[in-house]
């Protein structure tokens, strides 16, 4: 395989920013997209906005060589394409993963995986029964700093997690996106399952599947009754606290806030708008050295690996299986039930 044929669909916030990664990757080549919006079909993006970044959408995007079909399901039959992307809202995730996997191709999807379990479980089915690759755009496991410390705790150099706080906290975003389709709850799932599940996903990539949870919330503070800002307690049975909060409430002018602090026996992990640091107990600090070369998000280094992979047959797993995947997806969904009664115990089953 010289490149490995892309094909996207939904040319929204993760789209353009996957299009435009995948420019600059070397093993990448798009070679088609698909949007039900005329205007992205031609490659006119002044629509579209997100809560991070700062790309100029009134420049066009480059269309050029490129098929344009007006449904994902016209590009999965497109026999060139190698790898669908799919960037479209949540709920038309699942039929496109299955519809794609079904056509022999390579699926990378968007998070969240779907909008609850019973999809999840015909999702689980498509992969099992698949000869391709699956991965899901759990961006932050493979963010940098966060794929460093992660590591660094695994490494048990700094002991036991005695206490953590994970937080994502964006301001609104009400507003900004296709039809303002994360603020209908029914289709985003609210900054619950929509924002706050990178924090979900994280406790499971530092610490494994919690026994329990315990989630408080408020609800419909800009969306139509989705849970706007939450707070979790991840109950590992083993005298750690361990929290994550997520939010889309603040107003405009505060700007996107992703953090964490595990403190552990030995030694605390820092990571904020100062910058990623590691406090020993003995007093040093120290700054490390992350080597991020061309690559200096998590969305790069998740496309350029999963890229590689299928140009290489390798079957992903640096980030996360598919099975992990599933893992923290139900996790979240036992945070949603618990913020549904203002905090009550939850079992991860
Ligand atoms: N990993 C991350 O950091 C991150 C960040 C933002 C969004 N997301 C996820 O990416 C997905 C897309 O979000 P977004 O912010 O790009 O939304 P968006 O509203 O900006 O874009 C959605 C795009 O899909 C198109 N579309 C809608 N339905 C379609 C369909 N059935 N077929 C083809 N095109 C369709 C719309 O015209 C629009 O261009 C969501 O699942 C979201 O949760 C992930």
């Amino acid at each position: 395989m010289e490149k490995v044929r892309i094909g996207i669909i939904g040319l929204g916030f993760m789209g353009t920013t996957h299009f435009r990664i995948y420019r600059g990757l070397p093993n990448a080549e798009i070679i088609a997209i698909a949007d039900v919006d005329a205007d992205k079909r031609r490659g006119d993006i002044t629509k579209v906005s997100g809560n991070i970044g700062n790309e100029d959408n009134t420049i066009p995007l480059d269309l050029n060589g490129v098929k344009a079909y007006d449904s994902g399901l016209a590009l999965i039959e497109d026999p060139n394409v190698d790898v669908v992307d799919i960037c479209v809202p949540t709920p038309d995730h699942k039929d496109l993963i299955i519809a794609a996997l079904g056509k022999g191709k390579h699926v990378f999807s968007e998070k969240p995986l779907c909008r609850n379990l019973a999809e999840m479980a015909e999702i689980e089915q498509a992969v099992k029964s698949a000869n391709t690759f699956f991965n899901v755009g759990m961006c932050i496991r493979a963010w940098p700093e966060y794929f460093h410390a992660q590591k660094l705790y695994k490494s048990g150099v700094l002991g036991k997690v005695r206490s953590a706080m994970f937080r994502r906290l964006s301001p609104s975003i009400d507003g900004n996106s296709w039809k303002n389709w994360f603020m209908d709850n029914s289709r985003s799932g609210g900054a619950l399952l929509d924002l706050h599940l990178h924090d979900t996903d994280l406790v499971c990539y530092f610490f494994g599947s919690p026994r329990a949870v315990n989630t408080f919330g408020v609800r419909g503070v800009c969306s139509d009754n989705g849970f706007d800002h939450v707070i979790t307690n991840y109950d590992f049975g083993d005298n750690s606290l361990i929290m994550a909060e997520g939010g889309w409430t603040a107003p405009r002018t505060i700007p996107f806030e992703m953090s964490f602090q595990i403190i552990c026996e030995k030694g605390t992990l820092r990571f904020n708008h100062e910058g990623y640091k590691i406090h020993w107990n003995d007093g040093k600090i120290e700054t490390p050295e992350i080597n991020i070369g061309e690559l200096p998000t998590g969305w790069h280094q998740e496309l350029n690996y999963f890229v590689d992979c299928v140009k290489n047959n390798v079957t992903p797993n640096r980030y996360q299986t598919p099975q992990q995947i599933f893992e923290s997806f139900k996790v979240i969904m036992a945070e949603m039930q618990s913020a549904e009664t203002q905090g009550k115990t939850v079992e991860v089953k």
